[in-house]
């Protein structure tokens, strides 16, 4: 925890996640010694450089804390029924615990056809139809990586959530949404807008607890925020000039927030822990022989 004097503590996902790390490491080590070797596949579509590059930082994650993982790769113009091959195989294979596939996925995929082919027990990013019922009636299954990596650095401060007003700002499947239920579930009131929504600033300025995750570059400034409040940004956008920077102005809403994560080196850091640690759970859980119904 780092306090900055004049405002907010930082919330340093990169230090947060290299705790979490650790900590797994012990149950990779507990399943090695039981004979079981983590093991996660990803597959990936297409040429989409920022996927290439999330792909081999999976890659490089899952080898230093000791999971074996292995890529496959399809052209831009590959068939679908190709990839639905392919994960059945991966289904069916048992030292494969947790399979990923890598969005966006070129147009002529059916996301939904692609996700729900995956075995419910080994769908490591949570996106799967079953598991995103599980996760609305709070029967989580896999915690979708990025909020899952939030509501940990929100415990990892000891901030509290229920009874709180957290406002989440964005509502893709991947990132608003999960959020959104995940603090829902524990006891937040939610509110969801999106970066359209009339007035923004009159429902951010009611926030305890806000995340955003719109992909516009600095749009959420001091004005917008309530004293004290915890500031979660999602956001990771390249300026012109090369330079990352998140949907939250940091500069000017350090000043007067309680609590705010750093881009780069909040969220980002969080995401890939926690497929790892979901990666883990499924080779725990396949270990123990536990059935998902
Ligand atoms: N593309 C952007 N974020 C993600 C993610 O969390 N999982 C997958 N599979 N693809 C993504």
């Amino acid at each position: 925890m780092t306090d900055t004097g004049a405002g907010a503590q930082i919330i340093d996902g990169k230090e947060i996640a290299k705790l979490v790390r650790a900590e797994w490491k012990l149950r990779v080590d507990r399943l090695l010694q039981a004979g079981v070797k983590p093991g996660l596949a990803v597959i990936i579509v297409g040429d989409n450089p920022a996927s290439a590059i999330y792909v081999k930082n999976k890659v490089k994650a899952c080898s230093d804390i000791g999971i074996y993982s292995e890529v496959h790769s399809f052209p831009k113009d590959a068939n679908q029924q190709d990839v639905l091959d392919c994960i059945r195989a991966l289904n069916d294979n048992p030292h494969i615990h947790g399979i990923l596939v890598q969005l966006p996925l070129p147009p002529q995929f059916e996301n939904n056809r692609v996700i729900t082919s995956i075995a419910v027990e080994k769908d490591v990013d949570g996106f799967h139809l079953y598991n995103v019922g599980a996760l609305v009636t709070g029967n989580t299954i896999f915690a979708p990586c990025t909020p899952f990596g939030v509501m940990v650095m929100l415990d990892r401060h000891a901030i509290p959530i229920e009874g709180r007003h957290a406002v989440v700002v964005g509502r893709s499947n991947i990132v608003g949404k999960p959020m959104a239920l995940m603090l829902l579930e524990r006891g937040a009131t939610v509110t969801i807008c999106t970066s359209k929504t009339r007035d923004l600033a009159q429902f951010t300025r009611n926030a305890d607890i806000l995340v955003v995750a719109t992909g516009k570059s600095r749009m959420i400034n001091a004005g917008m925020v309530k004293s004290g409040a915890v500031v979660i940004d999602v956001g990771i956008n390249r300026l012109s000039d090369g330079t990352l920077c998140g949907d939250v102005d940091f500069d000017s809403v350090k000043k007067v927030a309680g609590f705010i994560t750093p881009v780069p080196g909040g969220v980002g850091p969080m995401t890939i822990t926690m497929l790892l640690c979901n990666t883990i759970l499924a080779a725990e859980r396949a270990l123990a022989g536990a059935k998902i119904q």
